[in-house]
This record gives C-alpha cells, structure tokens and sequence, in this order.
C-alpha cells in the first residue's frame, strides 16, 4: 500500500504577522516535491492572515486545536464552525502539550476527534508516553489507550481523513529523538493494533507519522523505516529552509 508522505509543521505559540509572512514567504519559495501532503498549523489568531497566501498545492493550512463545542459561553475557546469558517478544515487533536499542560484527557480527545470528523475535518491524532512510562515498560499500554480513545470516535469511512501522530513526550522539543528502531517497532504495533481492532485494509492505508525533535538529519534516517510516513515537526518547522529540507524525505521513501 503507497502511503503519501506526510509532513505537519506545529508552529505552537510563536507567530507574530510578521513572522508568518515571512515564513509562509519562505515555504512558499522553498521546491517541495509533487508527491507529498505538507499541513501547517500557525497559531489560531493567524490563520486568517495566512489563509490569504496562496500557498502551493501541496501545502493545506490547520488548526492547532479546536473546540469540542460549536458555540457558546466557553472562554477563550475556538470552534471548527470558525476554522470551517475561514476555509480551514485540518486540526491537530491530543497534542502532548494539551494533554499534559491543559490536561486534555483520551475522553476529551475522543470528543473531539469525532465531531471534527463529523465536520467533516482531517484531523492529526496524536499519542505518546512520558519518560516515566517508558522506563516502565509501559509504553505500549499507553499508546494503545490512547489510540483506543481515538479509533473508537472515527467510522471505518473517515479514517481516510486522520493521520495519527506518534510523539514521545521525552522527544518532543528536549532535543532527544527515538531512534529509527524505537520509532518503528511504536509503528508497527500501532498498526497491528489498527489491522486487528479496525480492518487490515484500513491499516495498511493510514498514515502514521513521528514527532519529536525531528530535523533534516534525522528525518532521513528515520524515514527509511517502512511504518514511518511522515513527520510532525515543532522547532524545525520555524524555518522554511529546515522544514522544505525534511520535506525532500519524500525522495528518500519513494526510493525504498
Ligand atoms: P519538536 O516538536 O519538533 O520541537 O520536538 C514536535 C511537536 O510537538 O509536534
């Protein structure tokens, strides 16, 4: 099964006007391979501005989050009827620092992830264990939990629109990465557990993609592994040269 390379870039909470002209300058002047779905999600306050851009075809613009309701006396929060409202139909779900700082439980995500599917959103999923958790051995029962509390919430027809993100927290944004084999045995067993708890069929078509303090470098090595698809980029993602730089993975897995 050809999966496309993924490639999501997680501005996070940095983004002046300034700073997203600029860098959606950059991306829109880097060369980014015809084969390939790139997704970036700029801070809520600036997706209207970037969505003025045209940006190449390749590149869709999502949001970081979104509300599990649609309207109403919830401060603070941003509806999918206002992304939808400016065009935007991606979101990013269970980011780890949702999870652990905003303490967004599975429940929580799970909600969301279903009615962002039934607004008709594609939607990154993410998952991931804490240091803590993998000393433990636990990783796996947790990934797995986590996954759980999403695949419950997507219809065997909308899993064409969720990408899941597999993130260790301990590699997100410390400058440690798994490596190669970490990431890909994680890979594997979540798409085995997809294969058995959904369909084969289904598994074999989702896009199951890696976070954490990737960069060019290791984004190359990493993308050699066959159940990695793509990456979710933080830091390398506020530069166009880093993030169009891991973009050119794309070779790399259409050559394997
Ligand atoms: P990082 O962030 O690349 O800075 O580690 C990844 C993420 O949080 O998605």
């Amino acid at each position: 099964m050809n999966r496309t390379f993924f490639l999501g870039g997680n501005w996070k909470c940095n983004g002046t006007t300034e700073f997203t002209r600029n860098l959606i300058t950059g991306l829109n002047n880097a060369s980014w391979p015809q084969d390939i779905n790139v997704v970036i999600a700029p801070p809520m306050v600036q997706l209207g501005y970037a969505s003025s851009f045209n940006l190449p075809s390749q590149i869709k613009l999502s949001a970081q989050n979104a509300s599990k309701f649609p309207s109403g006396a919830y401060t603070g929060e941003t509806s999918l009827e206002m992304l939808e409202d400016l065009g935007i139909n991606w979101t990013i779900l269970g980011h780890s620092e949702r999870r652990h700082i905003f303490k967004e439980c599975n429940e929580t995500i799970g909600a969301k992830v279903k009615r962002a599917l039934e607004k008709k959103f594609n939607v990154i999923a993410c998952i991931g264990e804490t240091k803590e958790e993998r000393q433990s051995g636990n990783t796996m029962k947790v990934l797995i939990a986590q996954l759980e509390a999403i695949a419950n919430n997507v219809e065997n027809d909308q899993w064409n629109r969720v990408v899941i993100a597999y993130e260790p927290v301990w590699a997100i944004g410390t400058g440690l990465t798994a490596s190669p084999e970490q990431a890909e045995e994680v890979h594997a067993n979540l798409r085995s557990w997809i294969s058995k708890n959904v369909s084969p069929k289904i598994a074999a078509s989702t896009t199951i993609i890696y976070g954490g303090s990737v960069k060019p470098k290791n984004a190359s090595t990493l993308i050699q592994k066959p159940n990695i698809d793509g990456f979710l980029v933080g830091g390398a993602c506020l530069k166009a040269a880093s993030f169009a730089a891991i973009g050119q993975c794309q070779s790399i897995k259409a050559k394997l």
